[in-house]
């Protein structure tokens, strides 16, 4: 069925009560100068099967929606939480993540396939041209506009499809409490040693030796070769993983680092920087990083204290490290203070030695937490 709304119908004084939002929409139409030049009726007849079956199939993606995402707020509080159950191979943990995917597209797909399903089936089909026109809005126009919008929801029909209504009220409400849970949870639990897991994922990295029986963690190639200081020539630098099971995958993403052998002109006046660093004892009471160097060789996490990218592009002359996400960069000779771009921190380091075979072994951890900031991470 086609006809056209607001033309050949006869003029409505708008100052009346009893007009419906049709009328208003009609009158509003021919003041701007609307052009309807197509208008369908909604398919299928209301009141039909069809229009029934329609409204059942808008229903079920809504509860889908609804469904996923409330099954997105079980997964991230009742899985498997701890980072410590994140072992890659152990089991039933590995579905956490894709599981969280899961039910999170599924009620993006509820909710998007739902709005789609009812615009083409249940919502009349328009095209309407009008010119544009300059100024602000008369009383009447501003009336027109909110008859206008009362006809739309009138035409949406979702009062009279109190199963859609429902339905979509969870999909909603669901997709507002998944989109809620992630910033919530994190304000809830607490990711610091517990009794019951006494390490600190925020603070420990592959180079603890609690990963090793207690002993020193070698630096070892991708391959797992150790390294040793005749391997890294005057000027060069290499990207070194710790020595453990899985200490170059991405279950220890967070402890690359890059071992430089500086030049003895900078590698003295690294030395001397370090000291200066430690005699800022106000604001830096512990330092981190006296006693970090071996010889010549220094060593700093590799992940970016501006957003985590891998700070590795290494210019030697200037012995500034980049990291080409944002083009912070480090000083290497003074502590991988930043100097240029978005980072505020410098670049934590790893305290080192060489052990009785010649390897490059750590010291022990990290002496603050590697990567961006965060609440509780202390200033360096
Ligand atoms: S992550 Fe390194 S500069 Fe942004």
């Amino acid at each position: 069925m086609s006809h056209e709304p607001g033309h050949g119908t006869p003029a409505v004084d708008l100052s009346a009560d009893n007009l419906t939002n049709r009328q208003i929409l009609e009158a509003g139409l021919r003041r701007d100068d609307i052009e309807i030049v197509h208008y369908e009726s909604p398919f299928p007849v209301p009141g039909t099967k069809a229009e029934r079956r329609i409204e059942r199939l808008v229903a079920f993606l809504f509860f889908l929606a609804g469904a996923g995402a409330i099954a997105f707020v079980a997964v991230y509080i009742w899985g498997p939480f701890n980072p410590d159950e994140y072992t890659f191979g152990s089991g039933g943990e590995d579905w956490y993540t894709p599981a969280l995917g899961f039910c999170l597209a599924l009620a993006l797909f509820g909710i998007g396939m739902g709005v789609l399903v009812y615009g083409r089936k249940l919502l009349p089909h328009e095209i309407a041209i009008q010119d544009r026109h300059d100024g602000a809005s008369s009383d009447d126009d501003r009336k027109i506009a909110a008859g206008t919008l009362g006809f739309i929801g009138e035409e949406l029909g979702i009062q009279r499809r109190p199963l859609i209504k429902a339905t979509l009220g969870l999909g909603g409400l669901g997709l507002g409490l998944a989109a809620a849970a992630v910033p919530i949870g994190m304000m809830i639990k607490d990711p610091h040693p517990t009794a019951e897991h006494p390490e600190d994922p925020y603070f420990e990295t592959g180079f603890n030796p609690r990963f090793n029986d207690g002993k020193p963690v070698r630096l070892v190639r991708e391959d797992y070769t150790p390294i040793r200081p005749e391997d890294v020539s005057i000027g060069g630098q290499m990207t070194a993983f710790p020595g453990i099971p899985g200490g170059t995958t991405n279950e220890f993403a967070d402890s690359p680092i890059l071992l430089i052998h500086l030049r003895d002109n900078d590698a003295q006046t690294l030395r001397s920087n370090l000291k200066n660093y430690s005699k800022n004892a106000l604001t830096n009471p512990s330092d981190p990083n006296s006693g970090s160097m071996w010889n010549n060789f220094v060593v700093y996490s590799k992940i970016c204290t501006h957003a985590g990218c891998p700070a590795s592009l290494y210019e030697q002359q200037t012995n500034r490290l980049l990291c080409p996400c944002h083009q912070s960069q480090f000083l290497i000779t003074d502590n991988a203070r930043p100097i240029f771009g978005p980072a505020t921190r410098r670049l934590p380091m790893l305290p080192i030695d060489v052990d009785g075979e010649g390897y490059f072994v750590a010291k022990g951890d990290f002496g603050v937490a590697i990567g961006p900031a965060f609440w509780e991470r202390p200033t360096q």
